[in-house]
């Protein structure tokens, strides 16, 4: 089983509560982000994109159609952090870097798993999501629930709902936890972590980084799903390019020049909240199989 953190524990808490809140970059090191991002210029000016059918409230660099700001970011956020994740991780590397950026009073996110990257769903890739202010619940900080990472199998895509589907509303009033993240502060949690995103009730925007890690002896995959075989799932490549050349359109169906890995089946299924609160409650033992720590 995969070694994923450094020191033991962080490993053993990432094992049982699917992330970790730890220091990591210094003032200077936000105060030069900013410095750069202000020279960059996304299609939607890091504000409001209502060009896009989604109705997205806020900025996030992998949903912008200017792919050379979407390089600069890749580029810029993958030097500042790069020594952090070879300091907390044990042989993982950055594939996606975004800036998220929530105007003042907008910026309602959807409750998600993030998207598998690796095609072993017991296997585990990670997201760091680092603001560059303070947040609270009120500025929209991330909010997860603890311990349910890995208790279903499940792929969630831009096709593909989330097993809690029926459920939202319950995530949001018993399940989900906000967590306070302080400048610099990171969170770094396993991507089948449920978690979200509130709007920004502040006056000032909430800006957060975040960035996609997996395993260095691991190639990186994009499920798709197949809308005339739902019993189905399409594996394709998907390294750095890949991600910063497709828009989020490009994404929702399957582009006929992206490279296939073969097919999977579909073991999607949407759940209760009754059971997705049993399953919770067994979660360190179905993990078992998938961290050496417990
Ligand atoms: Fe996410």
């Amino acid at each position: 089983m995969r070694k994923i953190f450094r020191d033991s524990h962080l490993e053993g808490h990432f094992a049982k509560a699917g992330y970790n809140k730890v220091p990591m970059i210094s003032p200077d090191e936000i105060q030069h982000i900013l410095d750069e991002m202000s020279k960059m210029r996304p299609e939607d000016e890091f504000a409001y994109n209502d060009k896009n059918r989604f109705k997205i409230s806020y900025h996030c660099s992998f949903l912008d159609t200017n792919k050379q700001y979407k390089r600069q970011v890749h580029s810029l956020i993958t030097k500042v952090f790069t020594p952090y994740v070879e300091k907390y991780l044990q042989d993982y590397r950055i594939i996606n870097a975004n800036f998220y950026v929530k105007p003042p009073h907008k910026g309602d996110f959807a409750i998600h798993q993030n998207w598998p990257i690796l095609q072993d769903l017991e296997d585990t890739s990670v997201t760091i999501w680092c603001p560059l202010q303070d947040t609270y619940r009120e500025n929209g900080t991330i909010q997860f629930v603890p311990g349910s990472h890995k208790i279903l199998p499940h792929v969630e895509g831009p096709a593909l709902p989330g097993y809690f589907k029926d459920f939202k509303q319950e995530l949001i009033d018993r399940w989900l936890q906000p967590v306070d993240v302080k400048a610099g502060e990171a969170t770094i949690f396993d991507d089948g972590l449920i978690h979200w995103t509130a709007k920004n009730d502040s006056d000032q925007p909430r800006i957060a980084i975040q960035i996609l890690c997996i395993p260095k002896d691991k190639k990186p995959v994009h499920f798709v799903g197949i809308p005339d075989d739902p019993s189905r799932l399409e594996v394709v490549e998907a390294d750095e390019d890949f991600f910063i050349e497709q828009d989020f359109e490009d994404l929702v169906g399957r582009k006929p020049e992206w490279k296939s890995l073969g097919f999977v089946p579909n073991r999607n299924r949407f759940i209760t909240e009754q059971e997705f609160a049993d399953l919770l409650k067994r979660g360190d033992e179905i993990r078992k199989v998938c961290y050496a720590s417990l």
